[in-house]
């Protein structure tokens, strides 16, 4: 058949693709796919200027990636792709620690520290805070070795690699957990900033009324031979983007109270002065899915 309208073209590229090629798992895909781009273009009735913009706009967002800065990923976390796939997999079962996105800005291999020891390297005289808590399993028992990889924004509400002026590694650490379970370290106290929107998502944030502000968290990674890789942050109970995060990335349970302390005992056992902000979570692992 030759003669493609809006009423047979879909069925006709669906049939084409799906007899061509035989891993089921594709054929899923690649059927749903053009389903939905094609009910989505009549749906909106797209026009030619604005398939033409839709084109200019994914270029211009593959431009714009380069080995610092991956506009596709904020892409799919501005548009909540990232978190519904997070959530896919991550089903909400109340038990362990809730996952959320791992966001365009980790970097492997961050420099291997005692517990207690800071990862400020450079001091932008915000109030220090320890985080301190355990890591365990589903029933609460301590998991020892685990690894608890940490990084964040500094008080100008960039990360180092946005940052020339910043020292390599600044904000970023890997902690290793003691017999008992427990990591401790020292940080800055995390702000709210904003997403970068100097590129295509910027435009799209615009162009829909949307900011770009993601409320201040710390993010987590943790592993333990036998469980389930963990990637989260832990969010400032009070802040004023709890509500509109812009990438969706918020959950309840990873709201926690960064709370101002006064005790002289805990301050000088990690050498701080008071008062210092005190952070304390415990985080849940829950056991490595058998194959
Ligand atoms: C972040 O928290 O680092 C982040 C996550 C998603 C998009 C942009 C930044
Ligand atoms: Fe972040």
């Amino acid at each position: 058949m030759r003669d493609y309208t809006a009423d047979n073209i879909t069925e006709a590229v669906v049939k084409e693709y799906a007899s061509k090629t035989s891993d089921p798992r594709m054929q899923r895909i690649i059927t749903s796919l053009i389903t939905h781009m094609h009910a989505f273009v009549k749906d909106v009735e797209l026009t030619e200027a604005e398939w033409f913009a839709g084109i200019q706009f994914l270029t211009d967002t593959g431009k714009m990636c380069d080995d610092k800065r991956q506009e596709f990923i904020l892409l799919s976390d501005t548009l909540g792709v990232s978190m519904l796939v997070d959530a896919l997999s991550h089903p909400k079962t109340g038990l362990g620690t809730e996952s959320t996105v791992l966001g365009p800005f980790y970097v492997e291999d961050a420099p291997e520290q005692k517990n207690g020891s800071s990862i400020i390297r450079r001091d932008l005289s915000a109030r220090p805070t320890l985080m301190r808590g355990k890591v365990t399993n589903a029933e609460g028992a301590p998991i020892a070795g685990a690894r608890v990889d940490v990084w964040q924004t500094s008080a100008n509400g960039l990360y180092d690699i946005q940052d020339k002026d910043a020292p390599e590694w600044n904000l970023r650490g890997r902690f290793t957990t003691e017999e008992d379970g427990s990591y401790a370290l020292i940080s800055e106290t995390p702000v709210s900033y904003s997403i970068p929107t100097d590129g295509p998502v910027g435009r799209m944030l615009d162009a829909t009324g949307r900011h770009g502000m993601r409320p201040a968290h710390v993010h987590f990674m943790l592993s333990a031979d036998g469980y389930r890789p963990l990637t989260t942050h832990i969010f400032v109970k009070g802040d004023a983007y709890l509500d509109s995060d812009a990438v969706f990335a918020t959950k309840d349970s990873l709201v926690a109270d960064f709370k101002e302390c006064e005790d002289a005992t805990l301050a000088e056992r990690y050498g701080l002065t008071t008062p210092f902000t005190l952070l304390e979570y415990d985080f849940g692992l829950m056991p490595a899915a058998h194959s």
